[in-house]
């Protein structure tokens, strides 16, 4: 029997732009435009317009999330929703409304809001006007927007978060190409990191102004990947310290201890490409960190050596310092492409407990993502996801190890309650514990909702 405490919290995450729809919206973001310009990057053309379409039923799904044991839900409020005007961050009436009712219907279904600011959704106008986060002036304007959503609905959200995985807005959207804008520069990927950190800071700075009451707290949400050398040599051991500082300490430092990563400000000031940062903007990251922190794991990042000599590579890339490296024998989620390996929970809350002062964070995203699930529906249309209950079963007696080594964690939230839409990814993989048929919108429980029921009632499951 694996248990945890009375107060842990058992919840589920998802997103406005992956669940909502497009429904009355006023802008586009990023994705939105994306998928108008060019519907074949997306998973047999299938786009966010309508999704598993929240801004309709987002009363019966509630409904149907607190049947399946679900007791918090992390989702986010869309700039492009909420804001008319993005300059003077002035309000639209139909986002104001849609939001005040979806809060309140959590709070009927006793299910706390988590509500994050910013899950991958730049307005593409910012982008189209400014560059996106590279600009500071877009710094600014998210934080006009941070302050309307805590005075709109500060009254009755406790917890809040300024970003979801700024590491996969810098890779996929200015590093690497996977998604709009598909930009592929460094140094500019680079400034975004920092810009993107500054811009958290900057918003929790406002939020202790809005919400000073000491129930509310503010964090951001990070997706760890724990970097482990493919052997002992030195080389592959420096490539990992790399990765480690790149992938995870780069926003994890700033968030909780209020600093950047001393060797990785070398490396990229002795390269020529280290941000452009004033002081005034550093003390403020330094006074502004966070209450609490969200942490996402999915998956491990194996690293060795680069096979391209440091200097070689013009323009400067991160890859200069590193590999990925595909470990024999590994265990995969072949649908998603991940590794499982639920060791890594473990190192992950020690990680917190040695490194961040032993900090309070939760697990804000895991779960697994598996394609054509009709194939294991029962004769009453019942998924039988036993893979996805082993999948939890095994995280979570790992994280358990780290939490009775001492480690702080305060809950679990599942990706995700509901099928959504995932990006480039659209509905190729099923995460949620409840099954979407996206042609009807019916939807059912799948076996996992029952399991997770019976996990959040009694913090306990059978091993
Ligand atoms: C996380 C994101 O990185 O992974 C989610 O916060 C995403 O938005 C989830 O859906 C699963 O990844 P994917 O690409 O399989 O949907």
């Amino acid at each position: 029997m694996t248990t945890f405490s009375k107060d842990f919290i058992w919840g589920a995450a998802t997103s406005g732009p992956q669940t909502e729809g497009n429904f009355h919206k006023q802008h586009q973001n990023v994705f939105d435009y994306w998928f108008e310009t060019e519907p074949t990057a997306f998973d047999n053309g299938v786009g966010p317009d309508t999704a598993s379409d929240f801004y309709h039923d987002y009363e019966a799904d509630l409904a149907l999330m607190s049947q399946a044991g679900i007791k918090a839900l992390r989702t986010s409020i869309q700039w492009t929703r909420l804001i008319d005007d993005f300059e003077t961050a002035s309000l639209n009436a139909d986002g104001v409304a849609y939001y005040n009712h979806v809060i309140d219907a959590m709070i009927a279904n006793h299910i706390t809001p988590y509500i994050n600011l910013h899950h991958f959704d730049l307005p593409v106008e910012l982008y189209d006007r400014y560059g996106g986060w590279t600009s500071k002036h877009v710094v600014e304007l998210f934080v006009k927007f941070a302050e309307q959503c805590f005075k709109l609905f500060g009254d009755r959200v406790d917890n809040w978060f300024t970003f979801n995985e700024p590491k996969v807005v810098v890779d996929g959207q200015y590093l690497y190409g996977w998604h709009y804008p598909q930009i592929v520069d460094g140094p500019k990927a680079v400034q975004v990191a920092y810009n993107m950190n500054l811009a958290s800071a900057k918003v929790i700075a406002k939020f202790r102004e809005c919400c000073p009451q000491s129930e509310k707290r503010i964090g951001i949400i990070l997706n760890l990947t724990p970097a482990y050398p493919a052997t002992a040599d030195p080389a592959d051991v420096a490539a990992a310290d790399f990765a480690e500082a790149w992938s995870n300490e780069m926003y994890l430092q700033p968030a909780v201890l209020g600093h950047f990563p001393a060797k990785l400000v070398a490396t990229l000031t002795a390269d020529g490409v280290l941000w452009d940062a004033t002081s005034e903007e550093l003390t403020l990251i330094a006074e502004n960190t966070v209450d609490y922190l969200g942490v996402n794991y999915y998956q491990p990042l194996r690293v060795q050596r680069p096979d391209i000599s440091p200097k070689s590579l013009q323009p400067w890339m991160p890859d200069i310092y590193f590999k990925e490296y595909q470990m024999p024998g590994r265990i995969m989620n072949v649908d998603r492409g991940w590794e499982i390996y639920p060791e890594a929970m473990t190192d992950i809350a020690n990680n917190m407990r040695e490194n961040y002062g032993n900090i309070p964070w939760f697990i804000s995203e895991n779960g697994m993502g598996v394609a054509g699930e009709e194939r294991f529906m029962d004769a009453d249309g019942v998924v039988q996801d036993d893979y996805r209950i082993d999948f939890m079963k095994d995280h979570l007696q790992a994280l358990k190890r780290g939490i009775d080594a001492g480690s702080n964690c305060i809950g679990y939230f599942v990706w995700t309650a509901i099928d959504c839409w995932s990006w480039n990814h659209a509905y190729h993989n099923r995460y949620g514990l409840i099954r979407d048929d996206i042609h009807t919108q019916e939807k059912t429980l799948k076996k996992s909702a029952a399991w997770f029921k019976q996990l959040s009632e009694s913090n306990s499951f059978e091993d």
